[in-house]
């Protein structure tokens, strides 16, 4: 199989771990793996005596008790757990697309939502924008149903959307579940940043909503804990779980024992691990809006509701591409513009999830200054 480059992660191959001052990370801050353990009283004793032979490829059963409580209506048969939520996306996509489906994916989104698609011979995609109205991210209901054709297998969404922060309310879920069953549509949903609500109303797993939906997790970002690399796919239908966990026999087998122990102890402790995000994301916003007002000339600042990243608005003559590379090599702050997902438009991610933000946002202040974007 052939498959294009992953244009985000390449960019971050070369940035990520090299630039001082991240300024668009996705994943929340994370923590020592002693502070996780500190948690739980006796967690430390059983992470040492935890075994390291090879792990059950549907996931330890009590990691898939625990991820199914999360859920409404699940049970740990309804539960894979996968090496970080890429695997998952990759498995579900390849076992789902034949030659000759149509497939919708909401955009922009992670690129391996929608690349596998791409890659499959006669298989057809169509894009559903989140597009901006000026002042904010929104989604045209009627233009989805629009790019419904009688070849439609799967719609691909991802809320708390990357980049944009468009986020579903749960009447929406309940509407895009309700397309999905009347045009008998698999819908595969990334909810990788749920939990990390901050306009009150707590959002519904959509696999909760509808048989045909897979609903995707992931310890990675929410809870701050992207180097354990466990993600999981839940859904009632427990067959297409049966065809992805063959799928996953050809990659990870399985996952990795000390992780699945901590990302039992994370789950323990889940609700106050997405506080502690949630938090340090609202303290983030707050210190960000005061920068966005002060330069309203150079930008112009969307809002977000939920989840770690928003897609900003650059407002000067200069490609928004051309603009974060200087950030980048002159002041070493990375932000990640549009052309990333393969947007138009002067717009750029950034991330709030993170202790270094407050720091990085000065040395961006500086960046402008120094570079004569100011007035
Ligand atoms: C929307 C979305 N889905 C999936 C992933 C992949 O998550 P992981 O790194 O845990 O595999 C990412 C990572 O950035 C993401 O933004």
């Amino acid at each position: 199989m052939k498959i294009k480059d992953f244009k985000l992660e390449c960019y971050f191959g070369l940035y990520e771990f090299t630039a001082p001052y991240l300024l668009t990370q996705s994943d929340c801050e994370s923590m020592r793996t002693e502070e996780l353990l500190a948690m739980e009283p006796g967690a430390q004793e059983g992470y040492l005596k935890q075994w390291l032979g090879y792990t059950e490829t549907w996931g330890d059963p009590d990691l898939r008790r625990a991820i199914a409580g999360l859920y409404q209506s699940m049970s740990a048969e309804n539960v894979l757990v996968f090496h970080g939520a890429q695997e998952a996306i990759f498995g579900y996509m390849n076992v789902m697309l034949d030659p000759g489906d149509h497939m919708i994916a909401m955009y922009p989104n992670y690129q391996s939502a929608y690349e596998v698609a791409n890659s499959v011979p006669g298989c057809e995609l169509s894009k559903w924008y989140v597009r901006d109205d000026g002042e904010k991210w929104v989604v045209d209901f009627d233009e989805l149903e629009s790019l419904i054709r009688p070849n439609t297998k799967l719609l691909a969404v991802n809320s708390p959307n990357n980049p944009t922060g468009y986020t579903f309310t749960n009447a929406e879920i309940e509407k895009l579940c309700e397309i999905c069953r009347r045009h008998d549509i698999y819908l595969f949903s990334d909810e990788v940043y749920k939990g990390l609500e901050m306009d009150g109303e707590k959002r519904d797993w959509m696999a909760d909503h509808y048989d045909k939906c897979v609903s995707l997790g992931v310890m990675s970002k929410a809870y701050g804990l992207a180097g354990l690399r466990v993600g999981w796919l839940v859904s009632r239908d427990t067959a297409l779980l049966d065809k992805v966990v063959k799928f996953k026999h050809y990659m990870s087998i399985c996952c990795s024992a000390p992780s699945e122990y901590l990302s039992k102890v994370a789950l323990k402790h889940g609700d106050a691990l997405l506080k502690r995000n949630t938090d340090l994301i609202r303290e983030n916003i707050k210190i960000a809006d005061k920068f966005f007002e002060k330069y309203d000339y150079l930008f112009e600042k969307k809002p977000i509701s939920c989840g770690p990243v928003a897609f900003h608005k650059l407002l000067i003559d200069m490609p928004v591409k051309e603009f974060c590379q200087m950030a980048v090599d002159k002041k070493g702050v990375l932000l990640l513009p549009a052309d990333i997902y393969d947007m138009d438009g002067q717009y750029f991610r950034m991330g709030y999830g993170r202790k270094g933000v407050p720091e990085a946002l000065e040395k961006f202040e500086e960046f402008l200054i120094e570079n004569g974007f100011t007035r």
